[in-house]
């Protein structure tokens, strides 16, 4: 079964401009975007990316959706040069859907969940730093800037002290071990877990992810044809912080007229039924002929 895309329908109303166009998903996951989209437009080809070794376009079962995919692994901040390399260089359409997949979450070997016995948090396993030798390494100021700068965690000093005092005595070798630790600084009364933005910290800061989506940014406007759209769905206010700026930023200089001048947020019902979904947000832009 193909993993519920995220605002599959308005993603699918927004970017296809050109019925018979080429497109790219940079970030393939699950493959429920690009499954989406190949089905509801017969004519369009779709270039995927994902860096993750365990994404693959195998995945599709119907040879005809695989027949009309090129899968790339490759981290989508080498878009330009990776696209080159088929002799692509123009696109009608680019999506991404930013963060991790369902099956990264759910792969408790993969330590993106607080349940993980193991520290890891790399979506690529070419990256070399993970999760485990950060936390035990790292002095209690660059734990604390970490968690302060990618999670804006406001207890970010209590908790690198915590976690500085506590590996005197043992490593700490598992999520579990570590979201005990926070636990033990920041209890809230909220349904969210006190970790969430330590999480959230240590996986963007190790998989770089806001550089690489300012350099998807930086490149997309030489690869879109004029009329061709970017759509970005992004999860926390860094990344949407980033995406906002860097379209406004392409319209004051008239390369990109804004689609989305309000966010594109999911449906009530998306939300109920897709708990993950309840923080995405979209945002569209359109390359402007010039
Ligand atoms: C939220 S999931 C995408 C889910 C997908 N849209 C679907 O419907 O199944 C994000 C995926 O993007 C991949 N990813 C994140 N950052 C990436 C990057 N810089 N380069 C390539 N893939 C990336 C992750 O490995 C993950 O598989």
């Amino acid at each position: 079964m193909h993993h519920a895309p995220v605002m599959p329908l308005e993603v699918s109303q927004c970017l296809v401009n050109n019925p018979n166009g080429l497109y790219v998903d940079c970030t393939f996951g699950d493959g429920g975007h690009t499954s989406y989209l190949l089905s509801n437009f017969k004519n369009i080809k779709i270039v995927s990316f994902d860096w993750d070794e365990d994404v693959s376009k195998k995945f599709f079962k119907e040879e005809n959706l695989n027949d009309r995919v090129t899968f790339i692994r490759e981290n989508f901040k080498n878009i330009k040069e990776s696209l080159l390399k088929i002799n692509i260089s123009k696109v009608d359409g680019i999506l991404a859907d930013l963060g991790v997949s369902l099956k990264q979450l759910s792969n408790l070997e993969r330590g993106f969940s607080f349940n993980s016995n193991v520290l890891d948090m790399r979506m690529d396993n070419r990256i070399k730093l993970t999760a485990k030798e950060i936390v035990n390494s790292y002095s209690s100021e660059d734990l604390a800037d970490i968690f302060y700068t990618y999670g804006e965690e406001y207890k970010s000093r209590q908790i690198a002290k915590a976690i500085v005092s506590r590996r005197k005595t043992m490593v700490i070798n598992t999520a579990v071990e570590l979201q005990k630790i926070i636990y033990a600084v920041k209890r809230t009364g909220s349904k969210k877990n006190p970790a969430t933005k330590v999480f959230q910290a240590l996986r963007i800061f190790i998989n770089d992810e806001l550089e690489n989506l300012k350099t998807l940014l930086f490149d997309t406007p030489k690869l879109l044809n004029a009329g061709g759209r970017i759509a970005i769905i992004s999860f926390h206010s860094l990344e949407d912080r980033i995406v906002k700026n860097n379209f406004r930023h392409n319209s004051n200089c008239k390369t990109y007229k804004i689609i989305t001048k309000k966010i594109i947020t999911p449906s009530k019902k998306e939300m109920k039924n897709n708990y993950k979904s309840r923080s995405a947000k979209m945002r569209i832009a359109e390359k402007i002929n010039v």
